[in-house]
């Protein structure tokens, strides 16, 4: 199938949302659907006020095969971009089989209604969680993946594995599975962003909110680790330039440049930063201070990783290009954004 049509699952969501940003602008033809069990309806207008576009959504949960059938029929996608997953790595320990079954389920749907319609290729949303606490850094898609510490994560483990099982079998697709390190930021015009349910649990949220007065305080997870401030070290991507890692992907695939029918990319800067690096420049870069206090660990954290993106960047063609500076002060732009609303 030859056009430029994407369809989008999870495209409300906060990565989503800034991937049909820039696919529009990209000239993609795109159709969202979402369940919007982690998003708003509201977040199609922020995305048309960006682009000047019109946005196409469908309220469809993945998990509902002939729904999602019907969708295929009607847009004959050439290429998925498949987003739409539960991940809140606590609640995914609480409710281990809500998670397997919306992410594996939606997954499995979407490469059978794939196969059914002649849909080539898929870009998924991997996570860095695969590696775990690698034992050299910074990891490439070489180091080897480490079992899951949640069900969260396995679902990633078993979506990577259904995807190059799915590869061998069925001659025709495509797959680019991406391993995101750890998204943060909003759109620099603070139209779209995150929108956490509840007590944010990722750090960024949590400063923010910090900063707005809606939370008290920010515990800062330990300051013991074997790291050179003692806080945990993590790869911090901005959203937007994470976004544009998936156009890179696509235009990969359309043009016949994929080396193998399966592969893999770390999407980071290459930057491993400390939880007290980001607190310290949240308040320099924004005039503001946090009220944070350093608290024990938390369970199931791991110390550091941060990824070695050369192959992204030398494949793909594609490069981490926003400051931490300019990442942190749209995300509390954002914030403001909320808080206004
Ligand atoms: P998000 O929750 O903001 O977006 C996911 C979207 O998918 C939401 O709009 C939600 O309503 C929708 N959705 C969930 N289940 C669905 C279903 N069954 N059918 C239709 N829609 C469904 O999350 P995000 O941060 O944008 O993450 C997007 C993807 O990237 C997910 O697969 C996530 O696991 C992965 N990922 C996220 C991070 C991160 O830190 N945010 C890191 C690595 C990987
Ligand atoms: C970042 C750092 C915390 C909150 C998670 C998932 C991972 C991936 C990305 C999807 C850590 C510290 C946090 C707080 C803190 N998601 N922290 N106080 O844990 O690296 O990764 O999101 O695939 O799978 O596990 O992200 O934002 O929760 O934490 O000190 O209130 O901030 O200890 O070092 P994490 P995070």
């Amino acid at each position: 199938m030859d056009n430029n049509r994407v369809l989008v699952t999870g495209g409300m969501g906060y990565i989503g949302s800034h991937t049909v940003v820039e696919l529009q602008e990209a000239g993609y033809e795109v159709l969202i659907v979402d369940n919007l069990s982690n998003s708003e309806a509201s977040v199609k207008y922020g995305i048309e006020a960006i682009t000047g576009k019109k946005v196409e959504f469908e309220q469809v949960d993945c998990c509902d095969y002939d729904a999602l059938d019907k969708v295929f029929e009607r847009f004959a996608p050439q290429s998925v971009i498949h987003f739409a997953a539960s991940k809140a790595v606590g609640e995914s320990v609480q409710q281990p089989l809500m998670y397997y079954r919306n992410n594996l389920n939606s997954l499995v749907n979407i490469l059978t209604a794939m196969r059914k319609h002649g849909t080539e290729n898929i870009v998924f949303s991997s996570s860095c969680t695969v590696y775990g606490q690698a034992e050299k850094l910074p990891v490439t898609e070489q180091t080897p993946r480490r079992e899951a510490t949640s069900p969260y994560g396995n679902t990633k483990h078993i979506c990577e594995d259904i995807l190059r099982d799915s590869v061998v079998a069925y001659g025709d697709f495509k797959v680019i599975a991406l391993r995101y390190f750890n998204p943060i930021g909003a759109h620099p015009s603070a139209l779209i962003g995150e929108l956490p349910r509840g007590v944010p649990n990722n750090l960024i949220p949590f400063v923010t909110q910090t900063a707005a007065g809606i939370r008290e305080q920010l515990s800062v997870f330990g300051d013991d680790y074997n790291t050179p401030d003692g806080s945990c070290i993590r790869d911090y991507i901005n959203v937007v330039d994470l976004a544009k890692a998936h156009i890179a992907a696509l235009g990969r695939m359309r043009q016949g440049k994929m080396k193998d029918s399966f592969e893999v990319f770390n999407v980071g800067t290459g930057n491993g930063v400390s939880t007290l690096e980001i607190v310290k420049t949240f308040e320099k870069v924004n005039g503001l201070k946090l009220n944070y206090r350093i608290v024990g660990r938390r369970a199931g954290d791991i110390e550091a990783v941060w990824a070695d993106p050369s192959y992204a960047n030398n494949e793909l063609g594609w490069k981490a290009e926003a400051t931490l500076e300019d990442t942190l002060r749209s995300a509390w732009n954002w914030q403001k954004h909320l808080n206004n609303k």
